[in-house]
This record gives structure tokens, C-alpha cells and sequence, in this order.
């Protein structure tokens, strides 16, 4: 198969995962006989660095002539500690995904069994855990207007609004997959007090209708990041509006021992984008340190989702599964033992899909 990449490293320790996730997918493209072509752009503060757009033009062109985007992470604490500040890296996410029109991003949890002792939870809560979420991200009060401040600069304002049709789009991929998986949907909303709440769960009610194999449990935002540390086994499949998704999916995301583990697809149109969970970490940055795994993770997604390639992706998640048992590993899941580089685990892993599979 023919395929091109748009590579987006971004800012922090975006290139060095980016560059690691590279390997492995031309390691795969060499083993199954892919012509796999990447292109690079900028995006996040780099961007804003270089062209004062954190998602110029130039990267949106080779985003939309491409099949599928491998995102490295952006963001930048020059920024962070700067809300006045007019062009922010963020901005380029949200417009990357809202020009992309990506309305939906898939978050897995599932669990290593070398890693599950790691887990914040105890050993029986979390061994076996295995959902995903489906968070809505082009709506919602991301985009909602009117925002802003009086003229005063004393109150300040966003809207959270959804429409119907936005929500039938994610919630039918939600149910989808939910149909492909143990049949249970969770709709995560705040009905009780949220009239978009009210919205999605009367919405998500009419649609069950279409799905009667599917189970469907509705559940107030609340109550559900109690859950998930409870008893995250409880879930499968969960639908939910962006700021919702946003908060519980990076709960959800440590449940599984590791914030550097989790990868993540984001969809709606025939450009699909795939990105690690973690965000920039720029502590790390430039120091060979960063965990490669999350983003070599959202590679085997891209296979997946994308190119519909199960077995290409299988051999990602295979030498990655191996990395863990053989301990060739970065220093943040290393437990005192020999840690290697970003560079190496790298090196590592497309090795490893050259000679295993
Ligand atoms: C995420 C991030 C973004 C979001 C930020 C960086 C705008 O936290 O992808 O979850 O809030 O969507
Ligand atoms: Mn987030």
C-alpha cells in the first residue's frame, strides 16, 4: 500500500518520540512491503517561532493532502504562565482539528500486565481493565460563542453548545464500536443541571433505539470520575461532550500505570490523526529521556484506523508489549533497573519488528 504521513512533532519531547515512532513505522513499512512517504510540518510554539501561526497554513496543506498525521505533542511554559498572551500553541491544536474536521478522539485504557503493579489503584481494581473513550472535540465549549470578557474585563464568558447533529456523529461511533466490543455504551453527561446535557442523553436515548444489541447506561460526569477509580472495570465503551472528555480521559489514562503509555486516533473525515494522551513535557525535552511508547502506540493505531492494516499494527503493539517484558524501557518505568534512551528504545523496537515478525 501506498501511504503518506504528515509528520507533526510539534513542541517538548514531541520530535524525539515523533522520531522514535518513525522508526517503527518505516521498520513496518520494510517488513510488509509498504511505500510509506512522510512530510513534516510545524505546528504549536515552534510554529508560532518561526511564522507567528501555531498551525500555518503550509501545515494545514500537507495535513489535508495527507492520509493520516502522526502528532508529537505542543505546548510551551512561556505560555502557560501567560493568559494574556494573544497567540497561544493550543490555538493550532483546536484549529488543526476543527480545519481537519476530526469531531471524534478515540482514548483507550487498557493495561500491560508487566506494568499493572504500577497502577495508582490496587492490583484487583485495575488488572483487566480495558475501555475507551469517545470524546467529542470540535464542539462543545472549545468552540462555543459568544466568549470573551465584559467591557470592563471583570466577567468573563463561554458557551457550551452542541447541536443534535453533532452529537448523532460521535455517539453512532460510539455505539459502533461498542457493537465491536463487550456491548456496553456509557453516555457521560450532567443532564441534571446542563441543557446540551439534557440534549446528548435525550439524543443517545432515540439513537439506542437502532443499536437493541448494545446496553446503554447513562451516568452524570460526577459520578463517573468517582467510577473509574472504583472500578473502571465497569466500562467499555464511553460517549462524551469535550470538556467532559477532556478531564476523564486524562483520569483515565494513569489508571493503567504509566501517564507515557497511552495513544490516542482522532476522526471524522479521511484525514485521521494519532497522538500520544501525554502533552510536551518540557522538562525533558532535548534530553533523550522522554518514554517513546505512547506515540510508537498511536503508530500501531494509525495502521489500524487509518489503513486498516490489523497486522501491521498487531506488530507494533507486539515489540512494544516485549519492550515492557524485557525491561527495554526509559527511565520512568525502569523501577531502579537499567533504563535505556528514548533513541534506543527506538533503535529497539524497529529492530525488533524486523526480526520477529
Ligand atoms: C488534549 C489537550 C488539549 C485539549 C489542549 C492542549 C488544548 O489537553 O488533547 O486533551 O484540551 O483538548
Ligand atoms: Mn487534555
Amino acid at each position: 500500500m501506498e501511504m503518506n504521513i504528515a509528520l507533526l512533532p510539534g513542541d517538548g519531547i514531541g520530535p524525539e518520540v515523533v522520531a522514535q515512532a518513525v522508526k517503527v513505522v518505516k521498520a513496518v513499512g520494510q517488513k510488509f512491503g509498504h511505500k510509506i512517504t512522510f512530510k513534516e510540518g510545524l505546528v504549536g510554539a515552534c510554529a508560532i517561532d518561526a511564522t507567528g501561526d501555531p498551525y500555518p497554513d503550509a501545515t494545514h496543506e500537507i495535513c489535508a493532502a495527507s492520509d493520516a498525521v502522526l502528532f508529537g505533542a505542543i505546548g510551551d511554559p512561556k505560555y502557560d504562565n501567560d493568559p494574556k498572551a494573544k497567540v497561544r500553541p493550543e490555538q493550532g491544536l483546536l484549529r488543526m482539528r476543527q480545519k481537519l474536521g476530526l469531531f471524534a478522539n478515540v482514548r483507550p485504557t487498557f493495561t500491560f500486565p508487566s506494568l499493572v503493579h504500577k497502577s495508582p489503584l490496587k492490583l484487583d481494581r485495575v488488572e483487566g481493565v480495558d475501555f475507551v473513550f469517545f470524546r467529542e472535540l470540535t464542539g462543545g465549549v472549545y468552540f462555543g460563542e459568544p466568549r470573551g470578557r465584559n467591557e470592563q474585563g471583570t466577567k468573563a464568558f463561554d458557551t457550551n453548545v452542541y447541536s443534535k447533529e453533532e452529537i448523532v456523529r460521535l455517539a453512532r461511533m460510539g455505539f459502533e464500536a461498542a457493537q465491536k466490543r463487550r456491548k456496553l455504551l456509557t453516555c457521560v453527561d450532567k443532564a441534571n443541571v446542563m441543557a446540551t446535557s439534557r440534549l446528548w442523553r435525550e439524543t443517545v436515548q432515540e439513537l439506542a433505539n437502532e443499536y437493541p444489541d448494545v446496553k446503554v447506561e447513562y451516568e452524570f460526569v460526577d459520578a463517573v470520575a468517582m467510577r473509574l477509580i472504583q472500578w473502571p472495570k465497569a466500562y467499555d465503551v464511553l460517549i462524551t461532550e469535550n470538556l467532559f472528555g477532556d478531564i476523564l480521559t486524562d483520569e483515565a489514562s494513569v489508571i493503567s500505570g504509566s501517564m507515557g503509555l497511552m495513544p490516542s486516533a482522532s476522526l471524522g473525515s479521511n484525514v485521521k490523526l494519532f497522538e500520544a494522551i501525554h502533552g510536551s513535557y518540557p522538562q525533558a525535552a532535548g534530553k533523550d529521556i522522554a518514554n517513546p511508547l505512547a506515540t510508537v502506540l498511536s503508530a500501531a493505531m494509525m495502521f489500524d484506523y487509518a489503513f486498516d492494516l490489523k497486522e501491521e499494527a498487531e506488530a507494533i503493539t507486539g515489540v512494544v508489549n516485549l519492550s515492557l517484558a524485557e525491561g527495554v524501557v526509559t527511565e520512568d518505568i525502569a523501577e531502579g533497573g537499567k533504563s535505556y534512551k528514548t533513541s534506543e528504545v527506538g533503535d529497539w523496537l524497529a529492530s525488533k519488528v524486523i526480526k520477529a515478525y
